[in-house]
């Protein structure tokens, strides 16, 4: 009963005769009760002699998993010990499914993380409104995700949506592509063509990688935001256009501000409301939520027949940086899926970076004794191998610091 409160067995074999009681079966209930009311997930396997068929019965209307006859039959209970084994992990994957998929108002977006749901209800409270919204946040936290949702919750949702990313258009290009152009305003204008902002006209204007906009274009920017008119290139006349803008960076547009890069009242037109997306390893729960997600959606669409991601991969995901946030994550599970012929994704599927001491445990036992470790080998450099001192430091007498030495196999003379 220690045991089973320090640690979750998946799979348990019960005898029913316990002592005081070896020939009846109370203890054995008693038993079975308590393992389920410590762990309703546990998958009890209970022993029954061959007059107690009935016992068996009962022990699994009370919650036994399954039961087997004595005398053991080694084949028989691997395969049930086995079958237990998969019920459970299926279970288990179910419950973390079930218990975390918070269902945002937000189409496609997978969150449990408090710090989410925060950025979630204020995207759903600014979404009606028409005032700009600039989103921070490193490369793949989800910020065109966010920009669309901002969109598909507004009374614009049926008109366009229209992105440009300032960092991926040669300078010259931006201008045209922003603003469009008359037929003749320069060689190769052989026609009309309408700018993204007019593009957007009713809609939302998404200004990707707005950092990257170089001076004099955001100039015309601000001209534009200030008089919610614009002018093809070549163009006489001017055209007023109502779309509600959002943009986004991965910059430090402060310091940007600071170098003389962006302008400030550029910045301020931009950022009436400014939304901080949080790292991918700051959303506590949320990576292994998302590959979960992930998972299912390209095995559909790969049709493969993949059931989850085994405990090291698990283990890997959870504790790994995602300096690629969401897009990594995504961009990783869809590879494992494409490449994986098991049922369960591997670490190695995975290709994330990450040897397994790095894996963090959660095991309390494992934690402690690596704690200790490193405090006694801190302690035993710093009073440079003298034993009493080093006792002294780590607030042990000297027998318990041997103790330590023997049970964590440590070799002091080094
Ligand atoms: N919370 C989330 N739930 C589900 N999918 C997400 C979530 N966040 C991001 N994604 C997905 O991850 C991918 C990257 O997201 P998105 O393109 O919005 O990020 P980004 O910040 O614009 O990235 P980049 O800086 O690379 O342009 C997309 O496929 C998006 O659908
Ligand atoms: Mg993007």
């Amino acid at each position: 009963m220690e045991m089973l409160n320090r640690y979750d067995f998946p799979v348990i074999l019960l005898d029913l005769g316990l002592p005081p009681d070896p020939d009846g079966t109370t203890e054995g209930f008693a038993m079975l009760n308590e393992v389920l009311t410590i762990n309703p997930m546990s998958k009890v396997i209970v022993a029954s002699g061959h007059e107690a068929r009935e016992s068996a019965i009962t022990a699994i209307s009370n919650g036994a998993y399954d039961f087997y006859q004595k005398p053991v039959d080694a084949d028989e209970i691997g395969f049930i010990v086995e079958r237990a084994f998969k019920l459970y992990d299926l279970e288990v994957e179910n419950k973390l499914l079930q218990g975390k998929q918070q269902s945002t108002r937000l189409p496609g977006l997978v969150t449990a993380s408090q710090k989410m749901e925060q950025i979630c209800s204020i995207i759903e409270r600014v979404a009606p409104t028409a005032v700009s919204v600039l989103l921070l946040g490193a490369s793949g936290t989800g910020k065109e995700l966010l920009a669309r949702s901002l969109h598909e919750l507004s009374d614009r949702k049926d008109q366009p949506f229209v992105a440009i990313n300032c960092g991926a258009i040669p300078e010259n290009l931006i201008e045209s592509e922003l603003f469009g152009f008359e037929k003749g305003a320069f060689t190769g204008a052989v026609k009309q063509v309408k700018g993204k902002i007019e593009l957007a006209e009713g809609g939302t204007l998404f200004l990707d990688e707005i950092g990257d906009l170089p001076l004099p274009l955001q100039v015309k920017l601000l001209r534009f935001l200030q008089e919610r008119v614009i002018e093809r290139i070549g163009g006489r006349k001017e055209i007023s256009v109502d779309v509600r803008v959002i943009s986004a960076t991965h910059q430090e547009l402060e310091s940007h501000i600071t170098d003389g890069r962006f302008r400030e009242d550029l910045f301020y037109r931009l950022s009436e409301i400014v939304v901080n997306i949080p790292d991918l390893k700051d959303r506590e729960g949320d990576a292994l939520l998302l590959a979960h997600n992930f998972l299912n959606k390209f095995a559909k669409e790969y049709e493969k027949r993949i059931k989850g991601f085994d405990k090291n991969a698990s283990r890997a995901i959870a504790s790994y940086d995602w300096p690629g946030n969401v897009r990594e994550l995504e961009n990783k599970v869809k590879r494992a899926i494409i490449m994986s012929d098991g049922h369960k994704i591997s670490l190695n599927d995975l290709e994330i970076d990450y040897s397994d001491d790095h894996i963090e445990t959660l095991n309390l036992k494992e934690i402690r004794e690596k704690n200790d470790k490193e405090a006694i080998v801190k302690a035993l450099s710093l009073s440079n191998g003298n034993i009493s001192e080093t006792a002294r430091l780590l607030g042990i007498s000297r027998p318990t610091f041997y103790g330590l030495v023997k049970q964590y196999n440590l070799s002091i003379d080094k």
